[in-house]
């Protein structure tokens, strides 16, 4: 888009029915009109190994790394593991933030999440805001999106089915959308 936005998606899960990559979803279409939401595929990512890094960048890293390059601006919707980030976004974030030229550092992103429980994933996102700070990747502090009990919140084919919902997601794309442009200009 020339005078849009592009917004690298990824879903900290990989379940074929995951609230969060619903959540994605949600968020891709209640974006402003002029973001686009490109969504990336981590499903084929090896798990890091810093000897096969340096044998050169096996191609789905490679593929990550310029897809965060090209883009103006990173959402991460993940759900929370154990109280913290799951193993594969982290090792997404892992492949992407080494050298050259680490393709995170400087963007500006935002994070959302879904989870079952009562707490939709906050305490998940205090961690991924920490490595977020590690590899400088610039998150929006606010408007926090945190949506609890996600089983109740979409229907079978992933679409927002409660209204305080939608509206979070509205007004968060909003505010994502103001916070990457400032980066831009
Ligand atoms: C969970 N879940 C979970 N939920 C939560 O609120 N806090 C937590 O710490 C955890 N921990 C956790 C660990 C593991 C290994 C799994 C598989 C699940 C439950 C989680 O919120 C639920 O499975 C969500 O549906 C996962 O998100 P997706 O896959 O629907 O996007």
């Amino acid at each position: 888009m020339a005078n849009g936005l592009t917004i690298l998606g990824i879903s900290g899960s990989l379940r074929a029915k995951s609230f969060n990559t619903f959540a994605l979803r949600a968020a891709a279409e209640l974006a402003p009109k002029d973001v686009r939401i490109v969504h990336a595929d981590i499903s084929d990512l090896p798990l890091y190994n810093e000897d096969m890094r340096a044998a050169g960048y096996p191609a789905p890293a490679e593929r990550l790394r310029g897809q965060v390059r090209t883009a103006d601006g990173v959402l991460l919707v993940s759900p929370e593991y154990n109280y913290s980030v799951p193993g594969v976004l982290k090792n997404a974030i892992d492949w992407v933030s080494r050298p050259p030229d680490p393709p995170f550092s400087g963007k500006p992103a935002g994070i959302m999440g879904a989870s079952n429980g009562l707490f939709g994933t906050a305490r998940g996102q205090h961690h991924l805001r920490q490595v977020c700070q590690a590899v400088n990747l610039l998150v929006m502090a606010r408007p926090e999106v945190m949506i609890p009990k996600a089983g109740e919140k979409f229907d079978a084919d992933g679409r927002v089915i409660d209204a305080h919902t939608h509206d979070v997601i509205v007004r968060f794309m909003a505010a994502l959308a103001d916070w990457v442009r400032r980066f831009r200009a």
